[in-house]
């Protein structure tokens, strides 16, 4: 959500990622034992599950530089699961990065595997395998949205850490911290709309407040609200009026546009939806039907099924949703 013209590394979620264990905002049950871990230079193959925006990838990155110090960068990988060239490039170069003995050290090396929920069954077993191969020389740190959907196999050789979405103080503290060192004057419900609008997520904290920023050093609500509807499109609203109307053509156009203009995913829109239908000139019943069917679409989604084909189904239940009851 960054503004353009602006140099990818003043990105202020890089700028301010915790460079210590004591700089992390919440987790506090997770912190204790990796720093445990770190200090008695003995890491197990660990999976990192929860939320986006939360520290997953910020703690692994600290356990690389505390567990390696200087050395950290030639013992540590940082790989992305969902890698556009496909699992077998993936394998190819954690073998070649496993080969080889740390550098510097006795200690293992260290493979940070982001978005590993997106790995089909098969790649997990092949992941599987290397682990047990390079159990000597290296370590996994695999991250993930659902633990649940890595295979036993790999859990069972984890130790499994489950992130939580931040609180709203965690937040807070985040966003006062940013504001200090970046001289800005947020105004009090400025700051509480924004901890609303992240949802525990401190990515989406700090995007916000940047953006806002952007506009100027003095941050109001307005700011906030503006910046937020730009990724929360109230057109979202008209989709599912045209389709409560049954006018399901311009509604399925209308939703192409949306997500197009707004570059918003399926999960985002589905998301929006929800957000949405309690503001519905439906009855209750109605309302919950929809919110169950909004469950269903979003774990559809989230289990790999095509985007447009569950919102348009979504679209679908919207036209008949009142003939039903
Ligand atoms: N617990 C936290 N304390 C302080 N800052 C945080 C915390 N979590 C996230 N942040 C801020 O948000 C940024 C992004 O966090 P991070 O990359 O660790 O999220 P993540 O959990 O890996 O998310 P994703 O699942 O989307 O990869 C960090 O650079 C940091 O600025
Ligand atoms: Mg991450």
């Amino acid at each position: 959500m960054f503004m353009p013209g602006e140099a990818a590394n003043s990105l202020w979620i890089e700028r301010y990622r915790p460079k210590e264990f004591s700089e992390i905002q919440g987790q506090q049950h997770i912190i204790k034992r990796l720093e445990a871990f770190v200090k008695n230079k003995n890491i197990p193959h660990c999976i990192f599950s929860g939320p986006a925006g939360v520290g997953k990838t910020s703690v692994s990155l600290l356990i690389a530089k505390k567990f390696h110090g200087e050395n950290w960068h030639q013992n540590f990988l940082e790989l992305n699961a969902s890698d556009q060239r496909g699992i077998d490039t993936v394998r190819t170069i954690i073998k070649d990065f496993c080969r080889t003995k740390s550098i510097g050290t006795d200690l293992p090396k260290l493979i940070f595997l982001d978005e590993a929920d997106a790995l089909t069954k098969e790649a997990q077993h092949s992941l599987r395998r290397m682990m047990e191969q390079y159990s000597e020389t290296s370590r996994f740190l695999i991250s993930c949205n659902y633990s649940s959907k890595i295979i036993d196999p790999i859990q069972s050789r984890c130790a499994i850490f489950r992130f939580k979405p931040l609180e709203r103080e965690d937040i807070k503290q985040i966003l006062l911290y940013v504001a200090k060192n970046e001289k800005l004057d947020i105004d009090a419900d400025a700051l509480e709309s924004m901890i609303d609008v992240s949802e525990g997520d401190a990515r989406k904290a700090e995007n916000i407040l940047q953006s806002c920023a952007s506009l100027g050093k003095h941050i109001t609500k307005k700011h906030v609200f503006e910046i937020a509807s730009a990724a929360e499109p109230k057109e979202v609203i008209d989709v599912l009026t045209l389709a409560l109307h049954k006018d399901f053509q311009k509604a399925r156009s209308k939703l192409l546009d949306v997500m197009t203009n707004h570059g918003l995913s399926g999960i985002d829109i589905i998301k929006q939806i929800h957000k949405e239908i309690w503001n519905l000139p439906l009855t209750d019943r109605e309302k919950v039907n929809l919110i169950e069917k909004c469950g269903e679409t979003e774990f559809r989604m989230v289990e790999g099924s095509d985007e447009y084909v569950q919102l348009e189904a979504f679209l679908a239940f919207l036209t008949v949703v009142k003939e039903e009851l």
